[in-house]
This record gives C-alpha cells, sequence and structure tokens, in this order.
C-alpha cells in the first residue's frame, strides 16, 4: 500500500540542499520492438542519458551528496569503488563542475590498466590511488589515511561511500520515483525493474515508489550474492527517516531477483544475451557488469510470469556502457 504523504513528502524533499548537475527529467520512452519480442508493455527510464561523462545513476545521488559538501565548506572529495566503478567517474565529473578535487581510492581488481573508465578518470584529471585488498573495511582505513594527510596539507575533504548508497544520495531515487510517476501519469506502471549493485537506486526508487505510486511493483536484480534484503532494507527505513514521511517500511517491501551469474563484474552468457538484444532490437547499449545482468534479470521474470503478459513494466536504463571498452576484451565469444 501507498503511503499517505504524497505531497508532504515532495515538500521534504525540497528543503534538503540539492546542486543541480545532471540533465533532469532523463527521458522515458516505449520500447517498441522489443514489447512486440516479450509481449509486454516495456518502458525505460533513460538515466544512462544523465548529462555528464558517459551518464548513469549516480549523478542523482550526486546532487545530494555534493550539496552537502559545498554545504560544509569541503574542497575535495574521495569516494571508492572497483577499478572500472561508474561511480567514481561520475564522482570526478560532478566534481570537475563545482570545481572540488576528486580523489578516488579504486580497488586494484579485474581490469585496471589504462582502459573503459579509467581513461575517462584520467581526462578528468581525477585522483586516483588503487587500493590492494577487497575488504571495503581496508579501503576505508586507507580512505581514513587519505583524509587525514589530505587534512594536514590544508584541504577539506568529504568521503562519500561506495556507490552513494546512503540515505541522502538515496534521495535522489525518491526524486526519480516522483519523476516517473509524472511521467507516466497515463500508463501508470505495474512493475519498474532496476539494478541493485550497493542497494541506493533500488531503496531510493522502491521507497518513491510507496509514496508517490499506488500498487506498483519495484524488484532490484542483485549483480552480485551480497546480502541486498538487509541493505535496501536498511536503506529505506533510514532514508525515509531523513525524510520524517510516515512510511511503514516492511521486509517484503524488498524484492529482488539475483542474476549475477558468476560473481560481481565478472560478464556472463545471459546478460551478454540481454545486452545485445537491447542493441539489437532498439540501438540501446547496457553494460557487461550492471545492467546487461540487471536486463537479463528482468527477461528472466517475464518468463517465469513474475511480470504477466500485457503488463506496463518500466526498465530503468542506469547507464555503465564504459565498461564496454574495459571487461569484455577478456571474453571475446561474448562479443
Ligand atoms: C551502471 C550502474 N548501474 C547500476 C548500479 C547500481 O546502483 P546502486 O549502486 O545504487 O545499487 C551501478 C553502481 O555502481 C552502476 O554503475
Amino acid at each position: 500500500m501507498a503511503c499517505q504523504s504524497n505531497s508532504f513528502a515532495r515538500k521534504r524533499i525540497e528543503t534538503f540542499p540539492r546542486i543541480s548537475l545532471g540533465m533532469f527529467p532523463t527521458p522515458l520512452h516505449r520500447l517498441e520492438r522489443l514489447s512486440r519480442h516479450i509481449n509486454r508493455n516495456v518502458y525505460i527510464k533513460r538515466d544512462d542519458l544523465s548529462g555528464l561523462a558517459l551518464g548513469g545513476n549516480k549523478v542523482r545521488k550526486l546532487e545530494f551528496l555534493l550539496a552537502d559538501a559545498v554545504n560544509k565548506g569541503c574542497d575535495t572529495v574521495i569516494t571508492t569503488g572497483g577499478a572500472q566503478s561508474n561511480h567514481a567517474v561520475l564522482t570526478a565529473a560532478c566534481c570537475n563542475k563545482l570545481g572540488l578535487s576528486p580523489f578516488l581510492v579504486l580497488k586494484r581488481r579485474g581490469v585496471y590498466g589504462m582502459k573503459g573508465n579509467l581513461i575517462i578518470n584520467a581526462l578528468q584529471n581525477a585522483n586516483v590511488r588503487f587500493a590492494d585488498f577487497d575488504d571495503y573495511s581496508r579501503v576505508y582505513e586507507k580512505i581514513d589515511e587519505l583524509a587525514a594527510e589530505l587534512r594536514l596539507s590544508g584541504k577539506n575533504p568529504y568521503v562519500i561511500p561506495v556507490g552513494g548508497s546512503v540515505p541522502l544520495g538515496c534521495l535522489g531515487y525518491v526524486l526519480c520515483a516522483l519523476e516517473i510517476s509524472l511521467q507516466m501519469k497515463e500508463t501508470r506502471p505495474d512493475h519498474i525493474v532496476c539494478c541493485t549493485g550497493s542497494g541506493g537506486m533500488h531503496a531510493g526508487i522502491a521507497l518513491g515508489a510507496k509514496i508517490f505510486f499506488e500498487g506498483t511493483k519495484v524488484t532490484g536484480i542483485g549483480v552480485s550474492d551480497d546480502p541486498f534484503e538487509e541493505t535496501v532494507f536498511g536503506l529505506m527505513k533510514q532514508t525515509a527517516a531523513l525524510l520524517n514521511v510516515p512510511c511503514d517500511i516492511k521486509a517484503s517491501d524488498v524484492r529482488l531477483h539475483f542474476c549475477f551469474g558468476e560473481g560481481y563484474a565478472v560478464p556472463s552468457k545471459e546478460g551478454m544475451a540481454a545486452v545485445k538484444l537491447m542493441a539489437s532490437t532498439e540501438g540501446i547499449l547496457l553494460d557487461p557488469v550492471y545492467t546487461g545482468k540487471a536486463f537479463a534479470g528482468f527477461l528472466q521474470l517475464c518468463e517465469n510470469g513474475e511480470i504477466k503478459e500485457n503488463e506496463n513494466v518500466l526498465f530503468v536504463h542506469s547507464g555503465g556502457a564504459g565498461a564496454l571498452f574495459a571487461v569484455l576484451e577478456q571474453y571475446p565469444d561474448y562479443i
């Protein structure tokens, strides 16, 4: 059931400082050939066209997070992710637009040669440091050291956790749900499907759907084996608390379907078939790490009847195409 707090929530979101960085609203349109192909009314939300670097979902979160950084008088921003992180690229892009200096602490795993997003980071003059461990608690220790080092040199750093998936960042996707509700006034979506990578986009849309839609299901497609049930539930509750909207979040509000193949950032057969299907029917590029797998999960939900024939379904395209030029090189059979 929707929360009875639509206009209240809209007013509350407006009280949070936000800096306009992207090109919003992003387009939302019907996928004609794909709809015929799978017998569903398929719509796509083009957050891959959010306007900076190669686009993608992090810009919405960064509009809130970097406003917070600026209000706190910060002049440098530190964030983290994998070597090919889209979040890191977009953090650098948004920082550059605001004259803040971006520091990226990236895990040295996967493709860390001068390819894909690492080229874009270099073009953006981002300060990249590699972490030689996989465990995020150790990465955050390295970030603390870097922040201390920057403070000693007179800087005032602002730290953004991986994926910007904190309640303030999730507000960006609560707003996205509002944007979708206005764009789909005539054709209310029965189902919204998005990717779940660090959980913030999923949590924001699921909370936003509870506030701004009645009866729309939101399913996140998990692209790793992380315990997203807990993460997304926690983020939904914390974001509702931050907004101070009366919204009863239940564990059953978190709908997840996992589709990650052999593991996070390892291209999968289904994921790449989904990338090709989207490219060959609609001329839209997904990616091998996030949106290709998310779209493969979407197709599985159609096959298993979770998404029924003739339902109105919205797929959120959250960007990521930079990985096509890095990750796939090692998987020529998938191309
Ligand atoms: C292209 C793309 N799609 C989806 C996601 C997942 O979004 P979230 O981290 O909010 O779960 C990411 C995360 O980095 C991403 O880069």
